[in-house]
């Protein structure tokens, strides 16, 4: 464990002091989310949020703790301390940052569209979606939700709560349509879509994914951000990329 950081009363405040003495690093995240956060078959926490995770708490000298928190209910949970950040996948929105604090982005995302099959060449941009006879299902408490309320406000909405379970609502033709982030979408279509479903994989929203963490925290953000700008020049991010993300 590293030695605590300045004696000053502003520095002894922020959340780095916090996770220096206790040696560990809580960090929020919502297992189903792929590639980002997944369950491997031993019970492990895997995907490119986690290693992430693990290359802060290593560049911190403390231990990775992940908790697991449904997505919907993880700023109220920062907010009241059950983690100190939250790795999740979540879209920096303006309507967050005036509740919590993030972190430069990590990644740019963006919303696509998982298509019933028997749309197939009929339908080719998420704008034919906004119609009284299709029902569009997302993810509740994401941007998938928000988007698709404010976007495709003519469909019929559906919402889930577990990404998996709304892909396959697509798939076992009770959806025409399911919006989401695009990784997700890559890794579904790759493992279990193929043939099923179609993907429009033309990104329709700009999401900047950041790092949550409580409002009023200079020196954490300032930190978190330094630790991103390295990992994405020293090669350990490309690594993390190509393992997850573009394999
Ligand atoms: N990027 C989307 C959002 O911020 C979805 C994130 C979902 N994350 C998760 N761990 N399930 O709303």
């Amino acid at each position: 464990v590293f030695a605590l950081a300045a004696d000053t009363e502003l520095a002894k405040k922020s959340t780095i002091n916090k996770i220096l003495s206790r040696g560990e690093i809580r960090v929020g995240i919502d297992a189903g989310y792929m590639p980002f956060e997944m369950v491997n078959k031993k019970g492990d926490f895997i995907g490119f949020d986690i290693d992430l995770g693990k290359e802060l708490a290593k560049a911190m000298g403390v231990k990775f703790v992940p908790v697991n928190t449904d997505f919907d209910g993880q700023i109220p949970a920062l907010l009241t301390g059950k983690f100190d950040i939250a790795i999740s996948g979540m879209t920096i929105t303006p309507e967050r940052n005036l509740k919590i604090a993030f972190s430069d982005p990590y990644i740019v995302i963006g919303q696509t569209i998982l298509l019933n099959k028997k749309h197939e060449g009929k339908i080719t941009s998420w704008e034919q979606l906004n119609d009284p006879q299709y029902t569009v299902a997302a993810r509740q408490g994401t941007t998938s939700e928000f988007v698709t309320k404010r976007l495709l406000s003519k469909a019929n909405y559906k919402s889930f709560e577990k990404e998996v379970d709304g892909a396959l609502d697509v798939v076992n033709d009770r959806a025409d349509a399911w919006v989401y982030d695009m990784p997700f979408n890559v890794v579904f279509m790759a493992e279990q879509g193929k043939g099923k479903v179609i993907h429009l994989d033309k990104p329709f929203t700009y999401e900047p994914l950041g790092i949550a963490l409580q409002q009023g925290d200079p020196d954490f953000v300032n930190f978190l951000n330094n630790f991103l700008r390295q990992i994405k020049n020293d090669g350990r991010y490309d690594r993390m990329y190509k393992k997850w993300i573009d394999s």
